[in-house]
């Protein structure tokens, strides 16, 4: 059973990318980790990032196609702008957690709103990298819960 893991724009340069606020973790890192712990629990991950919403939004639809069993997905400053891909998470059966490394709640207005929110099953923001661990296991959860 796969698992996406997606991050959209700039979150390949994590690590070196203002790291007091989104920590001193690089993606290859977190990446890596979220790899063991999904391996403890059955499930493989497929670990993808983009800086071109085209691919983010085939990366998705590859997702639903190959019926992976869901996606943890960072679209960075994509949130807060791109109908198209919040249209790709509704265009899509598989489940989407959506995960931002900072507070996006707490930082300037135009952060506040998230497009893709209200089509994925649920948001994590603000514990750093723990966030897509967090995401993970939520996943995971409603996988079990939703189609064992
Ligand atoms: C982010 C928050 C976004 O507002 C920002 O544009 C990012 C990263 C986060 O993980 O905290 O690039 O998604």
């Amino acid at each position: 059973d796969r698992i996406l893991l997606l991050n959209g724009p700039n979150l390949n340069r994590l690590g070196k990318r203002e790291p007091e606020i989104y920590g001193s973790d690089t993606l290859e890192s977190i990446e890596l980790h979220l790899s063991s712990v999904a391996e403890q629990h059955g499930f493989m991950i497929d670990a993808k990032q983009s800086n071109h919403e085209g691919e983010l939004i085939d990366a998705l639809h590859q997702a639903d196609d190959q019926h992976y069993k869901g996606v943890i997905f960072n679209p960075a400053a994509y949130t807060h702008t791109s109908i198209a891909l919040r249209d790709a998470v509704a265009a899509i059966s598989i489940p989407v957690t959506e995960v931002h490394l900072s507070n996006i709640h707490a930082r300037e207005s135009f952060r506040h709103h998230s497009m893709i929110a209200a089509e994925a099953i649920g948001q994590i923001a603000g514990f750093g990298a723990y966030g897509y661990e967090m995401a993970l296991h939520a996943l995971i959860h409603y996988v079990k819960e939703n189609h064992d």
